[in-house]
């Protein structure tokens, strides 16, 4: 089911997602050369408490441990963290989920520890710039292959893998509700958009293949062939104020008053 969401369910979402713009803030700040991935979570769980909200993630599953998912390197999504030490030159995907008065919010943001060279800085300001080509395409009376065709456009370009195994998704009072937002498809084709409705905008760009695969403790998951992985996502909800992006910052952001093309200028 879809559901669409009042105004007063929209506010809660945008406080959930603030508070993860601000973890993403505080994480990148401390996540420096030798620095653990469990002192990132640390940071996370007292941001989540600070600004009474719960993790989307701790318990997914019944299994999920953490309140984030952080995936260096070759990791493309869904790493756990661990005691492995941040070094320079690794890329790190952090993405975190809080619940605010019952509702969520979701976003995720690739950047590199220290100096990396050009083309692994392309690949993460490339899938930057698939996520806000995607976010462009939300609007209401869009279809659903509108945002597909606009993301794997931009991967395509650039020569990338798109993954297709993971794809973005509705969100309200669950982190994960219909419809699923696929990272490729054919503009003019699925489901109409409408005013109401929030979504998830959220491509995996990886710098070799798009294949992946599953690590044994079922979670973590990586580049079929070990390439590097780009991973962003935010929370976009078509308000009839227009379409706003509720996990940037502090405010809701107005997709309009985004200038154009975002990652470029980075
Ligand atoms: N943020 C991820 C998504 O967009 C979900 C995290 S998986 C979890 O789908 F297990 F950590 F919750
Ligand atoms: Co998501």
């Amino acid at each position: 089911m879809i559901t669409i969401k009042s105004r007063r369910e929209f506010e809660k979402m945008a406080v959930a997602g603030a508070c993860v713009a601000a973890i993403h803030r505080a994480v990148k700040e401390a996540a420096q050369p030798g620095v653990s991935l469990l002192e990132l979570e640390d940071i996370s769980r007292q941001i989540l408490a600070e600004r009474g909200c719960q993790s989307s993630f701790l318990g997914y599953h019944g299994t999920y441990p953490a309140t984030l998912c952080l995936s260096p390197n070759d990791v493309i999504v869904h790493g756990i963290p661990t005691d492995y030490k941040l070094k320079e030159g690794d890329i790190l995907s952090v993405d975190a989920g809080a619940i605010y008065e019952g509702f969520h919010g979701d976003a995720a943001i690739t950047f590199a520890i220290g100096e990396v060279p050009p083309e692994v800085q392309r690949l993460i300001d490339a899938t930057e710039e698939g996520m806000w080509a995607g976010i462009r395409a939300v609007r209401h009376g869009a279809r659903l292959g509108d945002i597909g065709a606009a993301i794997s456009e931009v991967g395509k370009r650039y020569g990338y893998g798109v993954v297709e195994e993971y794809l973005g998704h509705g969100i309200g009072r669950q982190m994960h509700e219909e419809p699923q937002v696929p990272n490729i498809g054919v503009r003019g084709t699925g489901m109409r958009l409408r005013t109401g409705m929030a979504l998830c905008i959220e491509p995996m760009f990886n710098m070799g293949s798009r294949h992946t695969k599953v690590d044994p403790d079922g979670w973590t998951v990586r580049t079929a062939d070990g390439s590097l992985s780009a991973h962003w996502e935010h929370t976009v909800a078509i308000t009839k104020e227009g379409v706003m992006v509720f996990t940037a910052g502090e405010e809701p952001l107005a997709v309009e008053s985004v200038p154009e093309p975002v990652a470029e200028q980075i």
